[in-house]
């Protein structure tokens, strides 16, 4: 068996900057409103006018990146594993238009779907199969265009204010030093909720003929719906389970995390998450007010952020956790 680290880290954001004022052009809300419940100040969004970024295109730019720092070429990747709930397309997923657009052997490419769980995902898979020795070098991206698929309205102000467009990637190694890179990952999920934060169509159990031939001004189902207060109710329970359960299976205590990277949901649940673990402003790394919710792309371009920061040093124990739609959530503990 062998492990498996972190080599190469990078991330991309859109330039095109959407601060809490910007959006009061279309929606009743305030900077106000947004800020004390979410933390956002401002997010990124894709501009049509003036890029021709999508949700691959942006994990492209990011995986350059983290496997120039790995040191690695394209041609060194054994497979890619990508995340998002925004693909450019329905089908095929992002991992493939990433290989052609870097170029790449025509190695494999598996798609992640698990929202904001999906890079946690997506990086327990990297670690199997670099353990088993099938990989030794792997690229795990997370990407999400939000704003090509947000209702830009009062109407649906609950959810289009908190999300945002980026990317970030990591190159995941074989690594032969015992005791080093990830030591554990725990993923769960209880698709009951699945209700609960979703976009219902167009799906296959909502397909485009069905929402047009309704053609009812009042059908949201092709924007995401959010029960905001139930999903936060179960953020905050679930972090915690997902970072204890992380901490217990290798024996460590709450005072062993250097650096905590939580999901980037809200501002609040992050902070409820640092007070419930007694964890120092050091300790705990968020950016959701510059960025918002970029879910399979927030907790690597937080991780990213961080170590380019210089927070997270040599044999830090770096503990990542996320939580959001299916519900799905997970955790993955490294000691870098
Ligand atoms: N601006 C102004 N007012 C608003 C806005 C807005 N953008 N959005 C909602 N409101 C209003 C509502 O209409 C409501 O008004 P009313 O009382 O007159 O009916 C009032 O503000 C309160 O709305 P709530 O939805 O109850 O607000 P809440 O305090 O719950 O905050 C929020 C909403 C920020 C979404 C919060 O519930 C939350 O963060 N939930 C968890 C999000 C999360 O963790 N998601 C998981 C990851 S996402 C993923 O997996 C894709």
């Amino acid at each position: 068996m062998y492990n498996s680290k972190i080599t190469g880290l990078g991330y991309y954001l859109p330039e095109n900057v959407v601060t809490n004022d910007d959006l009061k052009e279309f929606m009743d809300t305030s900077d106000e409103w947004i800020q004390e419940r979410t933390g956002i100040k401002e997010r990124r969004w894709i501009d049509p006018k003036t890029s021709d970024d999508s949700t691959s295109s942006m994990g492209a730019k990011a995986a350059k990146v983290a496997i120039e720092r790995a040191g690695l070429t394209k041609d060194d990747i054994d497979f890619i594993i990508f995340a998002t709930l925004s693909p450019d397309m329905y089908f095929p997923g992002g991992g493939v238009r990433v290989q052609d657009m870097l170029d790449m052997p025509t190695i494999g490419a598996l798609d992640v779907r698990n929202q904001c769980s999906g890079f946690i995902y997506a990086l327990s898979v990297a670690d199997q199969f670099i353990k088993t020795g099938m990989y030794k070098n792997i690229l795990v991206i997370g990407s999400e265009n939000h704003s090509g698929g947000l209702e830009k309205s009062t109407r649906g102000r609950g959810v289009t204010v908190i999300f945002g467009d980026g990317a970030g990637a990591a190159v995941l190694s074989r690594c032969e030093e015992e005791g080093k890179g990830i030591l554990s990952s725990h993923l769960h999920s209880e698709g009951k909720y699945a209700r609960e934060l979703m976009l219902d169509g167009p799906a296959t159990g909502r397909w485009v003929d069905a929402i047009m031939e309704e053609n009812n001004p009042d059908d949201t189902s092709y924007y995401p719906y959010m029960n905001g207060q139930f999903v936060f109710k179960h953020a905050v329970v679930r972090f915690s389970e997902a970072i204890v359960e992380g901490l217990q299976a290798n024996g460590l205590q709450k005072e062993d995390i250097d650096m905590l990277i939580p999901h980037q949901a809200n501002l609040r649940i992050a902070q409820f998450i640092q007070r419930k673990f007694q964890l120092s402003d050091d300790n705990v790394y968020n950016n959701i007010m510059k960025y918002g919710n970029t879910t399979a792309a927030s907790v690597i371009i937080a991780l990213t952020e961080a170590w380019e920061l210089g927070k997270i040093k040599d044999n830090d124990l770096v503990v990542l956790a996320a939580f959001g739609s299916g519900f799905t959530w997970g955790s993955v503990v490294i000691r870098w």
